[in-house]
């Protein structure tokens, strides 16, 4: 049985609905993260907290070897496309050289499962519905470095006997129903939190990239995924590569899409306020469509996923977004 847990990333906006679900599960949660874009407001006060950066080895394999942690989920990392473009060293620095510090920081240690999160930036464009067998040729900055950690992960991990998780998350939207957590981070360039964010202004304007592309209503189409069911991925994950001594790669979504402009019109719907929805040009980088087959996922273990829907996805975002500003004014 896996007991003792260390999330890296854990006060970020994914690692913190992770902690949460793992605690309520009983297990031992400790958390890394050098706040670079987490938050102190997400850290899980039952969980064991170190301020630290993944690149000091020798720090983290004293936490690993004090505390005899037998899993790792690996989430610390740089994840704005745009900002990859502009910086890929700090990217490549971060994403690649940083996981391969932590590895090497598990090496002869306790540590018998490693998780790591992947992403569909990873797979070439234009396939649509990719399973884990589709080819792979990240378009950005950001997805190169996700595969090229993938591949060290892979081969550390068959060198060292450990077990792995790739998980390729699709994308991730929403808070936990806890109320507790959620996205904080406004330089995420993330729709969700940009819909959410502009919803709450006196006159809303929502803003989709690109509206001429060759989709069902011309804006892109993505599988967004809810936190807290990625979050219950983890679990099921890792209990199952635990019990099985086995590694896995899968793609997690929901294996449905749903275009920018559906989400808008959704924001829309859920605003007593007057909301425009404003189109303006194409970003470089973004994928046209793409959509997670999860049969391996669904395969593999026995997840139900619970906020699979739009209008459940939106209301929790409004709903979180409306408590931070509440908590700003208090
Ligand atoms: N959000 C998504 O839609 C999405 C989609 C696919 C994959 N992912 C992956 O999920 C993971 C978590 O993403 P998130 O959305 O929670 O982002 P986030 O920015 O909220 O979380 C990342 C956390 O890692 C920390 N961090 C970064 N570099 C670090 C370092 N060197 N040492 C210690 N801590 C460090 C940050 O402070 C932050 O708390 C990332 O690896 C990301 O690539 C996210």
């Amino acid at each position: 049985m896996v007991k003792n847990i260390l999330i890296t990333g854990g006060a970020g906006y994914i690692g913190s609905h992770i902690a949460e679900i793992l605690i309520k599960k009983n297990k031992k949660v400790f958390l890394i993260d050098n706040l670079s874009t987490g938050h102190r407001q997400l850290i899980n006060k039952k969980a064991k907290f170190f301020k630290l950066d993944i690149h000091y080895k020798n720090k983290v394999k004293n936490i690993i070897e004090k505390y005899q942690i037998d899993s790792i989920i690996h989430l610390a990392a740089n994840l704005i496309i745009g900002e990859g473009q502009k910086k890929p060293k700090k990217y490549f620095k971060n994403n690649v050289l940083g996981t391969q510090k932590l590895l090497n920081a598990c090496k002869n240690t306790t540590v018998k499962n490693f998780i790591f999160s992947s992403s569909a930036a990873i797979y070439k464009e234009g396939q649509y519905i990719v399973s884990e067998k589709s080819i792979i040729k990240p378009k950005s900055i950001y997805g190169k470095t996700k595969i090229k950690a993938e591949i060290l992960i892979k081969n550390f991990a068959k060198k060292n006997k450990i077990n792995y998780g790739i998980l390729r998350y699709f994308n991730i939207a929403g808070s936990s129903p806890s109320g507790k957590i959620g996205l904080i981070n406004e330089n995420s360039d993330h729709l969700f939190k940009n819909f959410s964010i502009e919803i709450m202004k006196k006159k809303p304007k929502l803003k989709i990239y690109g509206i001429n592309y060759k989709t069902k209503d011309g804006s892109c189409i993505r599988d967004f995924i809810h936190v807290s069911d990625i979050a219950d991925i983890h679990y099921l994950v890792l209990n199952k590569i635990n019990k099985l001594n086995i590694s896995k790669i899968l793609n997690c979504g929901y294996n449905k899409g749903s275009s920018v402009l559906q989400v808008a019109k959704e924001f829309r719907r859920q605003s007593p306020k007057k909301v425009d929805i404003i189109y303006t040009e194409r970003r470089n980088n973004d994928l046209i469509k793409i959509i997670a087959s999860n049969n391996k996922l669904k395969k593999f273990v026995k997840w139900s996923p619970k906020f699979n829907n739009l209008s459940k996805i939106v209301k929790s975002c409004i709903a979180w977004e409306k408590k931070i500003k509440l908590n700003e004014k208090l």
